[in-house]
């Protein structure tokens, strides 16, 4: 049963995995030789189909991470042989490589790996892509850590030695599991009524799935990038991080990166011992050691010069800081959330302007923040919050915006995000002298919208033509099934588009027809 060569003529089929060799442990086991596929001794023939469940989907993706050639060739053969799209790479490192350029669905990788392992493999996907699969292949010994594994996100594990059907049994098992589980969060968020989330408002389809994110990822101490365009509430949702978290009743202290010259930035961060410079007079505490048992929330991260980087790596892979001009180093206890209006993955891998290694210590869970222009039903529920919050603020009596004047708000771009939604807003009820805020009190370029009739919008020229092109789908689709409150059939009708066609498109762009159904 254990031929792990899975040669040697013993009638088993020549795909029976080998044991990983030369790793240390045991006698060195020779990998397989490469199989050409036309070898007539390579018993199983391609598989006749592919699972029922794929009909119609295009073939998974697959990334083989292993650095024994044998069994990396093993099983790239096992997955082309099903019609699976693989891709092998002997490295952890050029996985990750890989990973970040293209897309996966399941990455299948050894526990042993030369460099790192299996979970930091597993980590590094992650950091990438929350959703992909991951299987890691273990021996017998590393099972305690296969168990580890799962509850650490990793979706399934295969014990060696093992022959082809397991691998596609495992591997196929995990992709259901996905499909269901997203489906099953679909469904969460098609159902889920809420319209405010601590202080966050708004009820689209990215807002709610970033609910159950920051709902999902408040309860563990894993660092967060919040990325998202200036203005779209990343500091709000890392005080909803904090506040959720067991560490709510300890400080939370936030610090804007960009805001300091390094320096300061420095002594701010690690604190300092008198003396550590001209002006030191009495020992300070830094944010890290003020911070103890809450959240320390480092606001603009991307805008960090390479030594601050350095110096912030280093305390977080040591878990410990040390206040300028000596002491003893210091256990750090804190919950990092880092927030950034720049795009940091794109700067990691194509400009190289920020550290890739503190990269992925920041972005264990990446959160991004989908812009105003992106979630445009939240429009109409956060400009009735505001008008709220300011004209009690105010003492006004200004009630509400008018049908015409907040259908304009949809319209405009909001480049500015929530705040410049929130500021407008302000302003206008500073200025109300009724109770009714209507089209000619808003600004021109907002108010000018209206003449382009419609579903003309002014263009987004920050935009891609891509982007531009599907930002006008979307909102051509949002703005039919306004007037056809949400009635899809009839929307499809008017479009002249087939049914199944408009519906796909809405679940594209993730717009929720049930929304349109009152107004
Ligand atoms: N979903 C939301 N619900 C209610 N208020 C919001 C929401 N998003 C943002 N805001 C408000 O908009 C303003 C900007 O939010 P915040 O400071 O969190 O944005 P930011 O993404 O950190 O912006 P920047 O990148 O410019 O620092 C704040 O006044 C915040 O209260
Ligand atoms: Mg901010």
């Amino acid at each position: 049963m254990n031929n792990p060569s899975g040669q040697g003529g013993s009638g088993e089929p020549s795909f029976a995995a080998p044991l990983s060799p030369g790793r240390g442990a045991g006698p060195a086991l020779e990998a397989p030789p490469a199989k050409p596929k036309s070898d007539p001794a390579a018993p199983p023939q391609p598989e006749p189909a592919p699972p029922e469940a794929r009909a119609g989907q295009p073939p998974p993706r697959v990334l083989v991470v292993e650095d024994d050639e044998g069994m990396r060739h093993f099983l790239g053969e096992c997955f082309s042989r099903r019609s699976y799209d693989v891709d092998s790479v002997p490295s952890g490192e050029e996985a990750i490589e890989r990973f970040r350029r293209l897309s996966y669905d399941v990455v299948v990788t050894d526990y042993r790996l030369t460099g790192m392992n299996g979970l930091d493999l597993t980590r590094l996907v992650k950091a990438v892509d929350l959703d992909t699969v991951v299987v890691i292949i273990t021996a017998f010994a590393d099972l305690s850590v296969a168990d580890r594994a799962i509850q650490e996100g990793v979706t399934d594990y295969i014990l060696k030695p093992f022959n082809a059907n397991q691998l596609y049994f495992v591997i196929e098992r995990s992709l259901r599991f996905r499909r269901l589980t997203r489906e099953h969060r679909d469904l969460k968020s098609l159902v889920d009524t809420r319209t405010t989330f601590g202080s966050l408002v708004g009820c689209s389809l990215p807002m709610k799935d970033l609910y159950n994110l920051v709902e999902r990822v408040s309860a563990s101490e894993a660092t967060v990038l919040v990325a998202g365009e200036s203005g779209t509430g990343k500091e709000l949702i890392a005080r909803e991080l904090h506040t959720r978290s067991r560490r709510k009743e300890g400080p939370f202290l936030a610090i804007n990166c960009a805001a300091l010259p390094e320096t300061l930035l420095e002594s701010e961060l690690f604190g300092y011992e008198p003396g550590a410079f001209t002006g030191a007079e009495k020992r300070k505490l830094g944010l890290f050691e003020r911070a103890r048992g809450g959240t320390l929330f480092l606001d603009e991260v991307g805008e960090m010069t390479a030594a601050m980087q350095a110096k912030l790596l280093r305390a977080l892979q040591e878990r410990e800081v040390q206040r300028l001009g000596g002491g003893e180093p210091v256990k750090i206890d804190v919950r990092l959330v880092a927030a950034t209006n720049r795009d940091l993955k794109e700067e990691v891998f194509a400009k190289g302007g920020f550290r890739k290694d503190l990269y992925y210590r920041l972005a264990v869970v990446p959160i991004t923040v989908p812009p105003l222009r992106e979630r445009r039903e939240d429009i109409p529920l956060l400009a009735s919050h505001f008008l709220q919050h300011h004209a009690r603020r105010n003492q006004k009596e200004v009630a509400e915006i008018s049908v015409d004047a907040m259908v304009l708000l949809s319209y405009y771009a909001w480049p500015g995000n929530v705040r410049e939604l929130e500021n407008l807003v302000e302003r206008l009820v500073t200025l109300a002298r009724g109770r009714v805020i209507g089209v000619d009190d808003l600004p021109e370029e907002i108010r000018g919208l209206a003449h382009k009739g419609g579903a003309a919008v002014e263009a987004d020229v920050s935009l891609s033509l891509k982007e531009a092109k599907q930002d006008f789908e979307r909102r051509y689709m949002e703005q039919l099934l306004r007037r056809v409150r949400g009635n899809v059939s009839e929307a499809a009708r008017s479009a002249q588009v087939d049914r199944p066609y408009f519906y796909k498109k809405i679940k594209k762009y993730r717009i929720e027809p049930d929304s349109f159904r009152n107004g």
